[in-house]
């Protein structure tokens, strides 16, 4: 029997439409971004994270009154339940924050009683948790692990704010709360990315959210995606002055490997959170040393790698150096990019359970077909 002919699989499938979304558009020709149709550079300039969260859930941007209802909701729902920060004391050491936020956020829906409820209000319900709790996870975790206290949530400040204070135990100043913000704003949401689709393919199966961002914080771990960043300041430490760059890069382009932070499936010039993140990159990095010269030496890698490969940094080049001058250490950096994409995957799954049809592709099989079985004494290697 000959296997069915058919179309050639659609490697990493490149361009494939696999949905239709009202949520996020990467316009990738013209190196633009937009949320529920509002262009990126106008939300990093003008709205807060949680406008961004309600724009994202709702396709409207919310009222004054809505938005002050909205951060009332979610910032209580900071707070985590008690057996998950006991089962952070359990962690064992040298496990990477990424493995723990992924069993973390299945832990999660041990104790919410909505759980198995799929209906949009459960959902909306159990996205607000997230949205809240996913920060939490992170900087109570760091806390922990590293015999610190704990910090509250402060009910006047936002989701961003209240992360970065209740991660470092200090009160960011002026430059920092801007920083922080404007990283959760661009990391909100970006189409149908590898974890987004993760998410979207489990809330599918009709799967809860909780399923569903498991496995998109799976998928977002893989330094091809969200792990990149961290990959990045491993570089930029490794590189060490920026006179070195050039025989640095050019030593990775000939061993054919990957140089982490740059290019894009989709965006075919520069992507514009980088525009956005190089900026608050010099800003926060000057007066200290260190930072200052991650600065210059990811300025010197640039110009670089779009002088030998014509490639552009992406989200995650700048935003490692952005993450160090805010004081998270290396391997947190992809968490902190969980910390913000929740908005955007928990949108998507709501999106998905409300005019769902299972996602089930088909793949080519290049095996042999058919094979006579071979009974076990008769079998050679
Ligand atoms: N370093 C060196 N060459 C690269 C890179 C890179 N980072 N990215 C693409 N190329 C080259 C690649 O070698 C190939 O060149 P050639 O045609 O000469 O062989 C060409 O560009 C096309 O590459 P591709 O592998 O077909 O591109 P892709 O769309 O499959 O890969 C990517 C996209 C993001 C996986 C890739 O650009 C990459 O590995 N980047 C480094 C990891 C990274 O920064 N990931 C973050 C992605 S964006 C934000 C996020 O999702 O977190």
């Amino acid at each position: 029997m000959e296997p069915e002919v058919r179309p050639v699989a659609v490697r990493g499938l490149e361009d494939v439409i696999a949905a239709d979304t009202r949520i996020g558009y990467v316009d990738g020709a013209n190196g633009k971004l937009y949320y529920a149709g509002y262009e990126i550079n106008d939300l990093a300039k003008h709205a807060s994270y949680e406008e961004c969260v309600f724009l994202l859930w709702n396709d409207r941007l919310p009222t004054k009154k809505e938005l002050m209802d909205f951060r009332a909701e979610i910032i209580p729902e900071m707070t985590l339940p008690r057996p998950l920060i006991q089962w952070f004391r359990r962690v064992p050491r040298g496990v990477h924050p990424m493995v723990m936020l992924r069993s973390a956020i299945s832990d999660l829906a041990l104790y919410d009683k909505e759980t198995e409820d799929n209906s949009l209000e459960a959902n909306r319900r159990k996205a607000a948790r997230l949205v809240a709790k996913v920060p939490s996870v992170i900087a109570n975790f760091y806390r922990i692990y590293n015999g610190l206290d704990l910090i509250e949530p402060d009910p006047k400040k936002g989701i961003a704010v209240n992360f970065l204070r209740m991660f470092t135990g200090k009160e960011p100043d002026k430059k920092s709360r801007e920083a922080i913000e404007l990283m959760f704003v661009l990391h909100a949401d970006h189409g149908f990315n590898a974890s987004t689709f993760a998410a979207r393919v489990t809330a599918s199966t009709l799967a809860d959210i909780y399923a569903a961002v498991t496995a998109a914080i799976g998928a977002l771990k893989g330094p091809l995606h969200g792990g990149a960043n961290q990959r990045v300041m491993e570089m930029l430490e490794g590189i060490g002055s920026p006179d070195d760059v050039e025989d640095y890069i050019n030593g990775l382009l000939a061993r054919r490997e990957r140089i982490m932070g740059f290019g894009h499936r989709v965006y075919k010039v520069e992507d514009p959170r980088a525009r956005h993140l190089r900026k608050y990159s010099e800003d926060v990095c000057g007066g200290d040393v260190a930072c200052s010269r991650y600065y210059a030496i990811s300025r010197r890698i640039e110009q670089q790698v779009k002088k030998t490969k014509g490639i552009y940094p992406n989200v995650d080049f700048y935003s490692a150096t952005v993450q160090h001058a805010l004081g998270i250490p290396v391997d947190y950096y992809t968490t902190v990019f969980a910390a913000s994409r929740i908005a955007g995957w928990t949108a998507h799954v709501m999106e998905q359970h409300a005019d769902n049809r299972l996602m089930r592709p088909r793949s080519q099989f290049v095996g042999k077909l058919p094979r006579r079985f071979v009974q076990m004494e008769k079998r050679k290697k």
